[in-house]
C-alpha cells in the first residue's frame, strides 16, 4: 500500500483527491480483515485450553529427603540410653597432646602404637587421637568422682583402607568412677545398652585380654543379631559372626591404678570401669554390611536403605 501511495504523486492533480479516498479505504478493510482473523486464531487457542483435561489428583514427583547417616543412628541410640541412665555425654578434641592419648593412660614411650605407622602426628607432642579414651584423662581431671560419662567421637589411625579399615572411625567412650563401682556395673550397663540396640536377647560376655589402662582388662562380645547367637543361619554358617554366635564390639576393663593416680585420684578410695566401642562395627553388624567404606562413600542408595 505505500509502494501504491507514492505512485499517487505520477497521476494528473485532479485524480489525487480520489485516489487517496479509494486507497484509504482498502487500508480499511485489509486492516478489518487482519483484526477479524487474529481475534478467530486467539478464540480458537482458548477453546482448545478449555476442553484441555488435567488430572489434578495424579501424584507429583516425590522430593528427596535426607536421611541420618547408619553411624550417627547407631550413636545417637547408644547416647539416649546412656542419657536415660544418668551419663553425661562429652566430647573431646581430635588433636589431642601425645601425653593424653598415652602417657596418662599408662601407654609406655616404647609402646608400638605411639609409631608413626600406628599414628598420625602433628607435631612430636601432638597427635590425631588413636582413640577416644583420652577423655577420660581429660575428664576426670576437670572434676572429681563419681564420674559417668560417654565420649562419642572420631578417632584416627595409619590404616590402609580395605573392606575392614578406616584411617577415621568412629568410638563412643565410657567410663564410670565411684565408691564400690565393680565389673557387675559394666556388664548390667553393657548388656542393657546391647538389648537397646538389638533386642531382648542379647547376651554380653567378657574375654580376658590387654589393655595398659585397665587391669583387668576385656574384650566385650554379644550375641550375634545375625543368628540370634547360633552360628547359622538356614543351614550355613551366620556370615555376620564367622560361626562362633558372638561377635566383638569393644574393649573394656577396671581403670588401671596408674591412671588414677595420674588424674589426681586416690585408688584405694576410688574404682572405676571404661569401655570403648566401635558404632561403625555395630551398625555393619545392625544393617548386615560387608564393607566399611560404604559409610564414608556417600551413595544415596546405601544411605536411602540404611534409614
Ligand atoms: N581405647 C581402646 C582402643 O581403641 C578401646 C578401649 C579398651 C577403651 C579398653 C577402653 C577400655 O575404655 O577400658 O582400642
Amino acid at each position: 500500500m505505500t509502494a501504491i501511495r507514492r505512485g499517487i504523486g505520477a497521476l494528473a492533480p485532479e485524480e489525487r483527491p480520489n485516489a487517496g479516498k479509494v486507497i484509504n479505504a482498502a487500508v480499511e478493510r485489509m486492516e478489518a480483515a487482519l483484526a477479524g482473523a487474529i481475534d478467530k486464531l486467539g478464540n480458537a487457542q482458548l477453546e482448545a485450553q478449555l476442553s484441555e483435561t488435567i488430572d489434578v489428583t495424579l501424584p507429583g514427583a516425590p522430593a528427596r529427603i535426607g536421611s541420618i547417616h547408619p553411624i550417627r543412628r547407631v550413636m545417637r541410640d547408644i547416647g539416649s540410653y546412656f542419657t536415660r541412665l544418668g551419663f553425661a555425654v562429652l566430647q573431646g578434641p581430635e588433636i589431642e597432646t601425645d601425653a593424653n592419648n598415652f602417657d596418662a593412660l599408662n601407654i609406655p614411650a616404647d609402646h608400638p602404637a605411639r609409631e608413626g605407622l600406628d599414628s598420625f602426628y602433628l607435631r612430636p607432642d601432638l597427635v590425631l587421637r588413636t582413640h577416644t579414651s583420652p577423655m577420660q584423662v581429660r575428664a576426670m581431671r576437670e572434676s572429681g568422682p563419681p564420674i559417668a560419662i560417654i565420649v562419642p567421637g572420631k578417632a584416627y589411625r595409619r590404616d590402609a583402607v580395605d573392606a575392614r579399615h578406616l584411617y577415621q572411625f568412629h568410638q563412643i567412650e565410657g567410663l564410670m568412677i565411684g565408691t564400690d563401682i565393680h565389673f557387675g556395673h559394666l556388664k548390667g550397663v553393657l548388656t542393657g545398652m546391647m538389648r537397646e540396640l538389638f533386642g531382648p536377647q542379647q547376651e554380653v560376655r567378657f574375654r580376658p585380654s590387654f589393655f595398659p589402662f585397665t587391669e583387668p582388662s576385656a574384650e566385650i562380645d554379644t550375641t550375634c543379631p545375625g543368628c540370634a547367637g547360633t552360628g547359622h543361619r538356614a543351614e550355613t554358617t551366620c556370615r555376620t559372626c564367622g560361626g562362633s554366635g558372638w561377635i566383638e564390639i569393644g574393649g573394656s576393663g577396671m581403670v588401671h591404678p596408674n591412671v588414677l593416680r595420674t588424674v589426681g585420684y586416690d585408688p584405694e578410695r576410688v574404682a572405676g570401669w571404661a569401655f570403648g566401642v566401635g558404632p561403625e562395627r555395630l551398625a555393619m553388624v545392625r544393617y548386615e554390611m560387608n564393607d566399611i567404606r560404604d559409610f564414608v562413600e556417600n551413595t544415596p542408595s546405601f544411605l536411602e536403605q540404611t534409614s
